[in-house]
């Protein structure tokens, strides 16, 4: 199962291992990530089936919806299996029009903590990842050690039990790991987006993991010609591509692609069994290089 998943990576000091292919549950919500989605029954089969097949790290965020992706784990998955990772974010909330408000005093950390514990049905957070501020870039002027130092605190009260970071550039993930150990950075990264290369290898160094987001261009999926010429090669489809150049960028990499459809779960899963040749992925390599975000 492990192999057929990407193989395993093990959080640095945790004791918590995971299959490298897990699944984002940003998707099981409505529109603009507001609200119910719009089949939840085919949302809870679709996470029933990642766990049934052998994924065991799901990535959330109770402003998700808000609370509609946590509600839809809970409803598909609890009682928890022992070996699933539930990783979870802080750092916002939802506005009254689904509007994203980046917060991070005390209040609104903590709170988050909570509505992820209560709407999780969990006594304890596996990881929480603290958000920094931008979305493709960094902001720079964030200071995060802060925010790190509310999460450490419950740590230390049995709440949350290991840290990430996410939104974050070098010197965040430097300035985090001066407050606490950190086990995991999540950023946007994808075959076309590569300003985090840099960071991977660093972070591989370390043994932390890279969990990108939008690995399939999230609100804009993926185009390149290079791509489906590629997917053409292998007689496979262009996302499952970009997710096995993923797999194969570093093994530090985990996967996080998000889907409320069972058929592109499916789909998504067999990223781990893509093998992808050295001339396919110079080829891919040269997306981003070459052509840009767009390509
Ligand atoms: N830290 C952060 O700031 C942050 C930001 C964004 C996301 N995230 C996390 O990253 C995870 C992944 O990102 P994401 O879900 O936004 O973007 P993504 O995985 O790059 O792409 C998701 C989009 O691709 C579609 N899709 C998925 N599999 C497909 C397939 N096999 N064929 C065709 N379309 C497919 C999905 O629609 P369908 O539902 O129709 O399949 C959805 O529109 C999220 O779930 C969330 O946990 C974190």
């Amino acid at each position: 199962m492990a192999e057929k998943l990407g193989g395993v990576f093990s959080f640095p000091g945790t004791g918590l291992t995971v299959n490298r292919v897990g699944f984002g549950a940003m998707q099981l919500t409505g529109p603009h990530i507001f609200g119910p989605p719009k089949d939840r029954e085919e949302c809870v089969r679709v996470v029933r089936r990642a766990v049934e097949e052998g994924v065991n790290h799901i990535d959330t965020g109770d402003f998700y919806g808000p609370h509609y992706a946590n509600w839809i784990l809970q409803e598909a998955l609890h009682p928890y299996r022992d070996d699933l990772v539930i990783a979870t974010k802080v750092g916002a909330y939802r506005g009254g029009q689904g509007e994203w408000v980046q917060d991070h005093s005390r209040e609104v950390l903590e709170g988050s903590v909570h509505d992820n514990l209560r709407n999780l049905k969990r006594d304890v957070l596996q990881v929480v990842n603290v958000r920094g501020l931008g979305l493709a870039e960094a902001d720079p002027n964030f200071d995060i050690r802060p925010s790190v130092e509310v999460i450490a605190e419950l740590q230390h009260k049995g709440l949350v039990q290991h840290i990430g970071v996410s939104n974050v550039n070098a010197a965040q993930v430097a300035a985090a790991q001066s407050v606490a150990p950190i086990v995991c950075v999540q950023n946007m990264y994808n075959v076309a987006h590569r300003a985090d290369d840099a960071l991977i290898e660093d972070l591989s160094r370390q043994g932390i993991a890279y969990v990108p987001f939008f690995p399939l261009g999230g609100f804009s999926p993926l185009q390149s010609d290079k791509l489906n010429a590629i997917a053409a090669s292998l007689e496979a489809t262009p996302l499952l591509v970009a997710q096995a150049w993923l797999l194969q960028r570093s093994p530090n990499l985990l996967l996080i692609s998000g889907t409320s459809k069972v058929a592109h779960l499916e789909e998504n899963l067999k990223a781990g069994a893509l093998y992808l040749p050295p001339a396919a992925v110079e080829t891919l390599d040269s997306i981003a290089a070459q052509d840009g975000p767009t390509a």
